[in-house]
C-alpha cells in the first residue's frame, strides 16, 4: 500500500481526501490511499522524519505549514523557491521535492476564459495572496493593486514585489479588470455572511473568490448580479489538486468529472 495525505491544522473541512481518493479509484489505483492528518506545528518535524517508515509517498500541505515545509525538502522547485511556499511534497526516487501547485490552480481558470485583463486588485495580503500575485504576474497582468485591512502588510508586499497599494477604505474607488478575494470574508462558518467589497461591482470584468465553501460566496452572488464573470475557489482547488495528482502518479483526472463528483457528493452532505 502507498500512502498519500494532507497535513495542516485545522484539517477536518478539507476536500482533498475526498478528491484524491475518488481519483485513485477512478484511475484504478487499488494500492494507493489518501489520509488527512491534523498536524500542529510542534509535531511537523517528527511527522516528516518518519514518512518512509509508513510508506508515505506524497503530501498535500496546507495552512500553517506551507512555508515551514521548505526546510524539510531535499529539493525545492524554482517556483516554490521564488514564492517561498509549497503545497506539495512528493517523493521521487527517494528524494523529497517541494512544489507549489497553487499558482497553476489559480491561473488555469483564467487562461480558459481567454479574456484580455490588464489590471487587478487583490484583497488581502496573507499567505494565500502570494500564489495569486505570482499567478497574475505569470499572466502578464502588470498593473496589480493590493489592499489589506492592515495597510503595512500590503505596503510591504507592494514594495517587495512591485505592486501598488491602496487603503482598505478607498479600494472600492478602483475598477480593476479583475478583483480577487484572498481574505476569509465569506468563508463558511463565522465569516459566511461577510463580504470584502462594500460597493457595486460595475465595470469589473471578472470577480475571483479563492474561497471554495460556500460556492458561491456572497461576493460571487453580488458579482453575478452585476454580470461580472465569476470564478470560484472550487475551480482553483480542483486544478491545484490535478497538478498535485500528476506529481503523485504521473496521471491526471478530468476537471469536469472532479467538479461533478464534489458538487454531487461532498457539498450536498453539508
Ligand atoms: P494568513 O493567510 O496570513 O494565514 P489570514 O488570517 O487567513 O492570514 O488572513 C488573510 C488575509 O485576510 C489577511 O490579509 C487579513 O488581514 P490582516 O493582515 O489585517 O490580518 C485578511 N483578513 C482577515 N480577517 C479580515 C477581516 N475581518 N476584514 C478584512 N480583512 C481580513
Amino acid at each position: 500500500m502507498q500512502i498519500y495525505g494532507i497535513i495542516g491544522h485545522p484539517i477536518s473541512h478539507s476536500l482533498s481526501p475526498a478528491l484524491h481518493n475518488w481519483a485513485f479509484k477512478k484511475l484504478g489505483y487499488k494500492d494507493k490511499v489518501y489520509i488527512a492528518w491534523d498536524i500542529i506545528p510542534e509535531n511537523l518535524e517528527r511527522f516528516l522524519q518518519n514518512l518512509d517508515i509508513f510508506q508515505v509517498k506524497g503530501l498535500s500541505v496546507t495552512i500553517p505549514h506551507k512555508q515551514n515545509i521548505l526546510s524539510f525538502a531535499q529539493k525545492i522547485s524554482p517556483l516554490a523557491q521564488k514564492i517561498q511556499a509549497a503545497n506539495t511534497l512528493v517523493c521521487h526516487n527517494g528524494i523529497w521535492l517541494a512544489e507549489n501547485t497553487d499558482v497553476y490552480g489559480f491561473i488555469q481558470p483564467l487562461q480558459q476564459l481567454n479574456m484580455k485583463l490588464q489590471s487587478a486588485l487583490i484583497l488581502g495580503a496573507g499567505g494565500a495572496s502570494l500564489a495569486v500575485i505570482y499567478g497574475l504576474k505569470k499572466l502578464k497582468i502588470n498593473k496589480i493593486y493590493i489592499s489589506n485591512r492592515t495597510m503595512s502588510k500590503a505596503r510591504q508586499l507592494a514594495k517587495n514585489l512591485g505592486l501598488k497599494e491602496i487603503s482598505w477604505e478607498n479600494k472600492e474607488k478602483l475598477r480593476p479588470d479583475i478583483l480577487i478575494n484572498t481574505t476569509p470574508l465569506g468563508m463558511s462558518g463565522k465569516w459566511q455572511n461577510k463580504i470584502p467589497w462594500n460597493a457595486d461591482l460595475k465595470g469589473i470584468k471578472v470577480v475571483y473568490d479563492i474561497i471554495y465553501n460556500p460556492n458561491p460566496t456572497l461576493l460571487l452572488k453580488q458579482a453575478k448580479k452585476f454580470n461580472c464573470t465569476t470564478i470560484s475557489g472550487l475551480e482553483m482547488f480542483i486544478y491545484q489538486a490535478q497538478q498535485q495528482f500528476k506529481l503523485f502518479t504521473g496521471q491526471t483526472f478530468s476537471f469536469y468529472d472532479a467538479l461533478n463528483y464534489l458538487n454531487t457528493n461532498t457539498f450536498q452532505r453539508k
